[in-house]
């Protein structure tokens, strides 16, 4: 592939080299990267998953997961893009040794970023349309047959679901068209906090509900025989999605980052915070599953059938359920902008594409593959190639398989490839942290233990060693 877009002269492809993009601030690093990892996984993925694969046992394997394997690779794939300050294709390409093909992990990344977004994009999509359905007041209710009938009237119609997808994409390109800075950095910042403390509030309050007390024995008490390979490497992949890692999103923000920040502390406040939105988001839930009888494995619809349930016994409800399905979608948009973000700067630093042109057709290839996981609850419920819909394959396939496989990859590139120095030098910001000695420990993970444990992990998952 030739290094066509940073080396060119026309004017659109001299400013990916000349002035790029960044963070203006140490505050806005550390709000952009939350905003990408904070979204739909927190409060939509996190807890579903968390129902569907029996509670407290796949909550201690994602929190492992999340700690010994996704925060060293988090740190890994900012310090590789900070280093490069390119869109993850050149990051690589830049930084590996002559002749390797490691820039193909920025490929698997693109492809990984538009698998991801084809289903997102449909979730967000029923965030925004319960925005504006919680506002007729029509959502709230305790009963769970009248909530999952509300859900179903809208996944299970084709005209709303492809048109709130739409709706979805026009509103993120028109964020994006704004540049990086101003768009992500500024919509993050300001009302990430208001989410955080509307899910303080709906914790508190869930916890009064008479079903606390099974919602948090179901939380934190295991029950060992549920965790089979199957569920280890589902919540294993869960910690790469929350964390936004393994397709080049934490390499392409990296790449923004100021010369001053402190990678690994940004990373474990950020990945710190998440977890916290994300359990905060199971408080508000569970306990309204065990008080109104709702299933803990209800799957995709639980967040959607069991928040009105909550705000129909408070006061003013219908508000709150619209404010809470807002600052979830504003969430989400972060999360969104950060996936966008992956295809749209590499077709415009090495394909030369203007970034409003590089949105556009990123818009559009994800209109075309969006739909079909929009219709997958409807026109097309019934093509279920393998026993998964498309959006049940978009979904399995990104986080179980494509995410993981990054994440091997970005290990075994910082382990043996690229070099501790350099790694040290980022985590260090060039000796001026004193950071060395935790470079070396996690240099030392990602070598040996990191791709190996992910490795077990998948092949485990996929049923390899059991043979099934
Ligand atoms: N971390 C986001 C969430 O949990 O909603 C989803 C996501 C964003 C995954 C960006 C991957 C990514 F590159």
């Amino acid at each position: 592939m030739s290094k066509s877009g940073p080396s060119s002269t026309d004017a659109s492809r001299t400013h990916a080299t000349t002035s790029r993009g960044g963070f203006s601030s140490s505050l806005g690093v550390l709000a952009a990267t939350l905003g990408s990892a904070v979204g739909l996984g927190n409060i939509w993925k996190f807890p579903s998953l968390t129902g569907a694969n029996g509670g407290a046992g796949f909550l201690l394997i994602y929190l492992l997961s999340t700690l010994f394997i996704g925060l060293p690779l988090m740190v890994a794939e900012i310090a590789i893009g900070r280093q490069a300050r390119a869109n993850p294709i050149s990051a690589l390409r830049q930084l590996q040794p002559r002749g390797a093909p490691w820039w193909l992990i920025g490929v698997a990344g693109m492809a990984a970023a538009f698998l991801i977004m084809a289903f997102y994009s449909e979730v967000v999509a029923w965030v925004f349309a319960y925005v504006a359905k919680a506002l007729s007041g029509n959502l709230l209710s305790s009963d769970p047959v009248q909530t999952q009938a509300s859900f179903d009237a809208l996944v299970r119609d084709p005209v709303q679901a492809l048109l709130w997808q739409w709706v979805v994409l026009a509103f993120i390109g028109g964020i994006l068209l704004l540049g990086v800075t101003r768009g992500i950095e500024a919509a993050t910042k300001r009302l990430m906090p208001l989410l955080f403390l509307l899910l303080v509030l709906l914790g508190g309050y869930s916890l009064t509900l008479p079903g606390a007390g099974q919602a948090l024995s179901f939380l934190f008490a295991p029950e060992w025989h549920k965790i089979t390979p199957a569920v280890v490497l589902t919540a294993m992949g869960l910690a790469f999605f929350k964390l936004s890692i393994g397709m080049g999103t934490m390499m392409t923000y990296g790449s923004y980052f100021t010369a001053e920040q402190n990678i690994p502390a940004t990373a474990t406040r950020v990945m710190l915070a998440d977890l916290s939105v994300s359990l905060l988001a199971g408080m508000a839930i569970f306990p309204a599953v065990f008080s109104f009888g709702f299933q803990p494995s209800a799957g995709p619809s639980l967040v959607f059938i069991t928040i009105p349930a909550v705000f129909a016994q408070m006061p003013g409800g219908s508000v709150l359920l619209a404010a809470f399905f807002l600052l979830t979608a504003i969430a989400a948009t972060g999360a969104m902008l950060s996936l966008m973000e992956v295809p749209v700067v590499i077709l415009h630093e090495r394909w030369g594409l203007s970034r409003p042109r590089a949105t556009l057709l990123t818009l559009l290839i994800l209109g075309l593959l969006g739909a079909g996981c929009a219709l997958s609850q409807s026109t097309l419920a019934t093509f279920q190639p393998g026993g998964r819909t498309l959006f049940d394959w978009a979904d399995y396939l990104s986080s179980n398989l494509l995410l993981p496989a990054g994440g091997i990859a970005i290990a075994l590139f910082v382990g043996w490839a690229w070099g501790e120095r350099a790694f040290a030098a980022q985590l260090s910001n060039h000796g001026q942290l004193g950071n060395q000695g935790l470079a070396r420990v996690v240099s030392l993970l990602l070598r040996w233990v990191t791709p190996v444990l992910i490795l077990l992990v998948m092949l485990a998952g996929l049923g390899v060693f059991s043979g099934a």
